[in-house]
């Protein structure tokens, strides 16, 4: 409780001091919270964003002149160079049998969209064995350990609101036989909501209104937690970073990060052609030769909807799905204090439900604060090198975000389906499909079996006795 007075005074200074309005009122316990949560605050950063976002509030200026389409390493089966593609696989495997890659999930959003209550990891969606997020990618990871006789580690990126929950739900599922030594837990940093004022928003008496930081927080956290330091003595250099909410997604691939290495890229991406032009993903584009993504809200219709005249494909077809290998040293750059290499903060205005100032509740019906985030992309602009590697959407893409319709948990289902059911087709097996490739029933294959349509051909080949292909089958 000691350092109430400082806190007070340097709240006032920076027009906060509402912060401690209710403060006389509250009991130790509370007072202790309100505390803790108002040092966790950096008001000098804090008010930096204020003058930028919220008070000067300048609209960006937007130069689609200077913006091109971004290059890209093509797939090999849209015309790449198989063979850049075969060398780049043996440096990947390489590295991975060398120790250098670690896993690295983001999995501290709230994943409202999608109306689940609980962390999004333990969200179930395989078809058959109602896997889990979380589960899937032990497995693949697992895969892969065992591929390059190697222990890759995980690390997992939780927030305030889903870290407790996170880790009892890998306890209760003994690390997926990953061993518990391997997986690595730690909490995003927080930003206070502000009112349209630009002042802090009381969520209760005791409490400011704070929310994740945006994925763009994991690079700080990934420094403050103290995992990049473990990164380093474990001899860690490339961390492979993916979203949780994408089960088709490969944790670990070796000619992505051979790429990322022959490049000396300090951020690479990976992209798939969109599938069309209003979809909701990042688009990777070059501004004044500068590689960046532009998220599909900030890029104008008409560029969204532009196409190439000889081919009638979308112009601006690169779309970001969130998979990207980053290079240790960067982390340690552009999350560290310097800044010259701080991420910039978006703004978001939001329905955030807070005590208006005789301390009553207020649930509004439209955005009457602002939040603060960070995207991981916009460390590109640091980046030296930084490559984009085209990927199969049908082989790596098909988020769950939704509760229906588009990237909802049902399209992801029919997504593994049908990528288990091409597998099995170019293994020679016939299974009957529908125009979009999807099977008559629900079967699962488990990324112990095969994760990629290569060692799922290997393996099949080798078993002597080849199952059945029939509703519920499970081939582990
Ligand atoms: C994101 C990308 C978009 C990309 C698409 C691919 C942004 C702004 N957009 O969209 O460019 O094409 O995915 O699917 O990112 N997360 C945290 N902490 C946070 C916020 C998010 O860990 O504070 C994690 C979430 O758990 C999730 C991921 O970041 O794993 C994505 O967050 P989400 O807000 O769902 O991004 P999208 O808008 O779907």
């Amino acid at each position: 409780m000691s350092n109430y007075p400082t806190l007070k005074e340097a709240y006032n200074q920076a027009g906060q001091g509402q912060v401690f309005r209710f403060f006389d009122r509250l009991n130790e316990v509370s007072r202790k919270r309100l505390l803790e949560q108002a040092s966790e605050v950096n008001l000098k950063e804090l008010e930096r964003l204020l003058q930028e976002l919220v008070l000067n509030e300048t609209k960006s200026e937007s130069r689609p002149q200077s913006l091109q389409p971004a290059p890209f390493i093509a797939a090999p089966q849209h015309e790449g160079d198989s063979q850049a593609w075969a060398q780049a696989e043996r440096l990947g495997a390489e590295a991975l049998r060398d120790g250098r890659v670690a896993a690295f999930t983001v999995a501290g959003g709230q994943g409202t969209r999608l109306g689940f209550d609980g962390p999004k990891g333990t969200y179930p969606i395989t078809p058959v064995k109602s896997k889990t997020l979380f589960q899937v990618f032990a497995e693949k990871i697992l895969a892969a350990s065992r591929r390059y006789e190697t222990s890759i580690p995980w690390f997992i990126m939780t927030s305030e609101a889903n870290h407790e929950q996170t880790i009892h739900f890998f306890l209760e599922n003994e690390f997926f036989e990953l061993g518990e030594m391997n997986c690595h837990f730690f909490k995003q940093g927080r930003m206070p909501a502000v009112d349209l004022n630009g002042k802090i928003l009381l969520e209760a008496p005791d409490s400011i209104a704070l929310s994740p930081d945006g994925h763009g927080g994991s690079l700080r956290a990934l420094v403050r937690s103290g995992s990049l330091e473990r990164m380093k003595e474990m001899g860690i250099d490339i961390i492979s970073y993916f979203q949780v909410d994408n089960p088709l997604l490969r944790p670990i691939d070796p000619a992505f990060i051979g790429f990322h290495i022959e490049h000396g890229s300090q951020l690479s991406s990976k992209m798939v052609g969109k599938a069309f032009p209003q979809e909701k993903v990042g688009v990777f584009c070059l501004r004044d030769g500068n590689l960046e993504i532009i998220e599909y809200s900030d890029l104008p219709e008409k560029l969204l909807l532009e196409t190439e005249p000889s081919t009638e494909s979308l112009r601006y077809q690169a779309g970001s799905i969130a998979i990207h290998l980053l290079s240790r040293d960067f982390v340690l750059q552009v999350g560290g204090d310097d800044a010259r290499f701080s991420l910039p903060f978006h703004r978001a205005d939001k329905k955030v439900e807070s005590l208006n100032s005789e301390g009553r509740p207020v649930m509004p019906d439209s955005p009457n604060g602002i939040k603060f985030e960070m995207f991981v992309f916009d460390a590109l602009q640091f980046a030296n090198n930084p490559i984009v590697v085209e990927t199969l959407r049908e082989e790596e893409f098909s988020p769950v975000k939704n509760a229906a319709g588009v990237d909802s948990a049902q399209s992801c289902r029919q997504d593994q389906l049908r990528q288990w059911t091409r597998w099995l087709k170019t293994a020679g097996v016939n299974i009957s499909t529908d125009e979009t490739g999807l099977p008559e029933f629900a079967f699962e294959i488990s990324p112990l079996f095969a994760d990629s349509e290569k060692t799922f051909l290997e393996k099949w080949s080798l078993l002597e006795v080849k199952p059945n292909i029939r509703e519920g089958m499970y081939l582990e």
